[in-house]
């Protein structure tokens, strides 16, 4: 991991370090429970990927749903935010199971296979939906899912249902709208549109 010596991000419209501290902080826990948000989708031994993780409060808690045979994808543009997971995963002791990796703003720029992947309160940051949403399918295992959540506040519902048209443009269909506190969700899988 690198040093702590990056004040911002450099990347327009990007939640910074020291914004993400006002909601990822120790009340969080109890909004935003892992377990009750993650539960249902990853399990015990699975790979599965955090995308635009922060500073980890979700990868942490899915590292606990894997367990040791399961490994977390940690992604995001913003080393800080990396940096900041690093430390939280030594502290936990989760760091064997976590593989933290820096990222373009306009590709993820990895060849992986998820069975879940979790873009967090960040869709709304990424500067080409479609192109994102196209390689998120390829970075997606058979019968994989993706979920996403985005903030109420920043989001209007509209603005979510374009989200979503343009998911389903590149053959991500919507299978479930889970609740989820202060967040517009949506439970993607593959379907037959290309
Ligand atoms: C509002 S924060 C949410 C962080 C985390 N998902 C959470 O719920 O705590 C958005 C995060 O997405 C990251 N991000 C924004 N655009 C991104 C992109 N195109 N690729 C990867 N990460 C991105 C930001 O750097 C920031 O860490």
């Amino acid at each position: 991991m690198a040093s702590h010596s990056t004040p911002c991000s450099g990347h327009r419209g990007v939640c910074t370090w020291w914004i993400a501290y006002t909601f990822d902080n120790p009340l969080r826990r109890l909004i935003h429970k892992p377990q009750k948000v993650l539960g249902n989708y990853v399990k015990e031994g699975m790979t599965v990927m955090d995308l635009g993780c922060g500073m980890g409060h979700f990868s942490i808690g899915m590292a606990g749903l894997v367990g040791p045979t399961g490994k977390v994808i940690a992604v995001d543009l913003q080393q800080k935010m990396l940096d900041i997971l690093g430390n939280r995963a030594r502290r936990a002791g989760l760091s064997d199971r976590i593989f933290a990796y820096l990222c373009q703003a306009d590709d993820i720029g990895l060849e992986v296979s998820a069975e879940f992947i979790l873009a967090f309160w960040m869709v709304h940051e990424v500067p080409d939906q479609k192109f994102f949403f196209k390689r998120l399918k390829s970075m997606l295992a058979a019968e994989g899912k993706i979920l996403i959540a985005e903030p109420k506040m920043h989001v209007t519902a509209e603005t979510f249902e374009k989200t979503l048209d343009i998911a389903q443009s590149c053959g991500l269909q919507c299978i479930e709208r889970p609740d989820i506190r202060f967040s517009r969700t949506a439970l993607l899988g593959t379907g037959a549109i290309e």
